[in-house]
């Protein structure tokens, strides 16, 4: 059972990875309206909530005002999520990421003000941390923006909290640090490491890691991502409310563990990854050498403990893209 009952909730990019994941869950107690517009999100995920009377699709487009309105008409909760996704996305369409995710954001904030929502949630980003060297990263510690994606989850805050004292109403952002799991597309240029890794040797492909494998990440399972999702909306401390948490695990795994790791796990499933060589290659621009998150204000604030480990999620992954991969077999 949610914590959250009986409460009407709009998630944009409800179609996508982490989007879809919170419609699963909010929709078991709770009415649901996703707002996505298929554009990196698949009907797929959310294919088996369409019969369900509780949950209705808006298919549109967050860059339309009008969409947003009609989308956030009477919502309790808003958890924001539509977006482009990908550093190298926005490096080589600036325009298009800035539009989505700077417009789009900013409709999805008016219209929820007009709308007095509660409560407007938002996915910000770890990359908001930038060129700042600083490790574990703070909340309030950041450094200069490193990408035009970067730039748009900046401002995504920066708008939430001019919003908040301005208009009164209540926003709390979300840095995601690379989250994974279930849903998660493992296809495409702009692929996120994990799901590309399991696909590549799912096929007895090399995973190719940019740079020396020495670089790290706080891998994020996304069952703790709904948990925060879900702790945002309960809060009724005004302390925790306007601001920001980074949304982690809060430990560093370095991508050549993160590969050593899913070789050990996929080859319970098929022997031969086993022997699946890795392939390294040129450094990507715009990456930081290292990420790893403080979830101290979290934890003291939404009384946040993270439920799985970068492994035990990384086990639960690796169970879900074989058990999916043997149904597409099947036909
Ligand atoms: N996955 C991560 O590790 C991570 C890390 C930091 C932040 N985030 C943020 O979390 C959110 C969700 O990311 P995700 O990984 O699930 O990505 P995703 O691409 O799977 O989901 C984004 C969804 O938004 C939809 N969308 C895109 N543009 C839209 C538009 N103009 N109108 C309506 N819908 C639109 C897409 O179709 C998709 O379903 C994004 O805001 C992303 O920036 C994700």
């Amino acid at each position: 059972m949610t914590k959250i009952l009986n409460k009407k909730i709009l998630i944009t990019g409800g179609a996508g990875f982490i989007g879809s994941n919170l419609c699963e869950y909010f929709l078991v107690d709770n009415e649901v309206i996703c707002l996505d517009n298929f554009s990196t999100g698949y009907r797929h995920n959310i294919e088996r909530f369409l019969s369900n009377s509780k949950f209705t699709l808006v298919e549109g487009d967050i860059r339309d005002f009008k969409t947003c309105e009609l989308a956030v008409s009477g919502v309790d909760y808003v958890l924001h999520h539509a977006a482009l996704g990908s550093v190298p996305r926005s490096i080589n369409d600036p325009i298009t990421s800035n539009e989505v995710n700077v417009s789009g954001f900013l409709n999805m904030l008016t219209a929820s003000r007009n709308a007095n929502v509660k409560r407007f949630i938002y996915a910000a980003s770890s990359s908001t941390y930038g060129d700042s060297e600083a490790l574990p990263k703070r909340e309030d510690v950041i450094g200069k923006p490193l990408s035009p994606y970067a730039v748009t989850k900046y401002v995504n805050e920066l708008y939430a909290d001019v919003f908040s004292k301005t208009y009164g109403i209540e926003t709390i952002g979300l840095r995601y640090f690379n989250v994974f799991g279930r849903n998660q597309d493992p296809n495409g240029a702009y692929a996120a490491v994990i799901p590309k890794f399991v696909a590549q040797f799912l096929n007895h492909e090399s995973p190719v890691i940019n740079g020396d494998g020495e670089f790290s990440r706080d891998f994020t399972y996304v069952d703790n991502v709904i948990h925060m999702n879900e702790l945002a909306m309960l809060t009724e401390n005004p302390e925790a409310i306007n601001t920001v948490y980074n949304t982690a695990f809060g430990e560093r795994t370095t991508l050549n563990e993160l590969v050593n790791t899913l070789k050990e796990f996929l080859s319970a499933y098929d022997k031969e990854i086993a022997t699946v060589p890795i392939v390294y290659a040129q450094n990507r621009v715009g990456d930081i050498p290292h990420s790893l998150a403080s979830i101290d204000k979290a934890k003291a604030l939404l009384n946040y403990q993270p439920q799985f480990s970068m492994k035990e999620g990384l086990k639960e992954a690796v169970k879900w893209y074989w058990n999916n991969l043997q149904e597409k077999s099947k036909k």
